[in-house]
């Protein structure tokens, strides 16, 4: 893909706002001849040195990166070489920088910059660095995520969500290497790279199949038919399977065809049935609840996904009486309602509840967890929780 056509093709592009801002940020260069990003070189055209890799997807390859001048670092994802012919992935990279800019939130990667690198026009971004790895990365490091690990980092990415789909956007490809959990204990959705409209909102809808990741796609978009909100949250029900579990529903099956057949037709079996520690039947419920076939049987929103947490958290977790009787509300979790605006009549679950959230989020940032009830003994081989302090 040309410069010219990138930014003719943004310009088509009715769905994103500062679209003229973003064509004279884009403004074509001639040259196609790429240069490999290497270490201790600058990514042509820019400020950034390269430092070290980080990542490669199907779409883009991300480097850590430091600015020449002022020496702050940062992440930088450039589309691959291999992809600058392939239709579309350009404007995708581009979108994905308008829509992160558009959507600032503590659960989602921000961006800050955008532009074309000089010797061959990929377009490329500069993401904020994010220090610690991918649920892909953690899981292969440490084999399963104990229950209250993953419902920390749940609570967290259905904000992050609530936040996309608020601002009318459906992620379309939410899986374990696009969600990163950060050394500090807070988790963030990346890689928007498929990112669309939902359907109902202003623009032509989010397609279906035309993206994604086969394993982690919902029925409706391996169907084709326009998807909103609700198929993120079954991405996501695949991932917190996956995190309990050790393994996927559909792990099995290897062909293409099979596997959509299972995600349109076959039941998942509950997580509890292949996971390495004991699954609370109200934890595999969520989880099921998330995986329904019709998008009309799972969760409304991330919202109301969100709001079951506390219910799944408060039996993992018994206060010690101190902090029973500290009803701070917890800051980890504004979707949890405050004890006091749930009425006069303060239910000692909610009180609960919102300690529990609080603890689990702690207990990430300092590399363990807290209150985990000796029924589901030693969290499988999970440094989250044994890491000392
Ligand atoms: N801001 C960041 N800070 C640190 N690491 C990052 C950052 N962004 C991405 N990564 C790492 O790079 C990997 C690839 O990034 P990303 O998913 O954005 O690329 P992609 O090519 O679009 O992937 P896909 O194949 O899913 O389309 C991530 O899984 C993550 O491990
Ligand atoms: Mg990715």
């Amino acid at each position: 893909m040309t410069n010219a056509a990138l930014c003719a093709n943004l310009h088509e592009r009715p769905t994103l706002p500062d679209e003229d801002a973003a064509r004279s940020a884009l403004s074509p260069r001639s040259s196609a001849r790429s240069t490999p990003l290497r270490r201790g070189e600058r990514a042509p055209g820019t400020p950034w040195i390269v430092v070290r890799p980080l990542g490669k997807g199907g779409v883009g390859e991300v480097f850590e990166v430091e600015h020449a001048l002022l020496g702050r670092r940062a992440a930088l994802k450039a589309l691959l070489p291999a992809n600058t012919e392939r239709r579309g992935l350009a404007e995708r990279i581009a979108d994905e920088g308008r829509i992160l800019a558009r959507v600032r939130h503590d659960n989602l990667v921000d961006v800050l910059d955008l532009g074309l690198l000089s010797d061959d026009g990929r377009p490329y971004l500069v993401l904020e660095l994010l220090e610690g790895r991918d649920l892909r990365a953690e899981l292969g490091r440490i084999g399963v995520l104990s229950v209250p690990s993953t419902l920390a980092i749940a609570s967290q990415i259905l904000r992050g969500l609530a936040a996309l789909h608020r601002a009318g956007f459906v992620h379309r490809d939410i899986k374990l290497e696009n969600l990163f959990l950060c050394d500090d204990g807070r988790a963030k959705i990346l890689d928007l790279g498929a990112a669309e409209p939902a359907s109902g909102s202003e623009g032509p809808g989010a397609r279906g199949a035309s993206l994604g990741t086969p394993r982690t796609m919902a029925p409706e978009q391996f169907e084709g038919k326009p998807v909103d909100a609700r198929a993120d949250l079954y991405a996501l029900g695949l991932v917190l399977y996956e995190l309990v579990a050790g393994r996927g529903p559909f792990d099995d099956i290897k062909d293409l065809d099979a596997l959509r057949f299972a995600h349109l037709d076959r039941t998942p079996a509950p997580p509890s049935w292949f996971a390495p520690q004991p699954i609370p039947a109200a934890l595999d419920a969520w989880i099921l609840r998330a995986l329904e076939k019709d998008p009309d049987d799972r969760f409304a929103s991330a919202e109301a996904m969100a709001a079951e947490i506390p219910a799944l958290v408060a039996p993992l977790y018994t206060p010690t009486p101190r902090e029973a009787e500290d009803t701070t509300p917890s800051a980890f979790s504004p979707d949890v309602p405050r004890p006091r605006e749930r009425g006069v009549d303060t239910t000692r679950r909610a009180v609960v509840s919102a300690l529990a959230i609080a603890s689990l989020a702690a207990g990430l940032a300092a590399g363990r967890l807290l209150g985990l009830p000796s029924s589901f003994g030693r969290p499988v081989n999970d440094p989250i929780a044994s890491r000392s302090v």
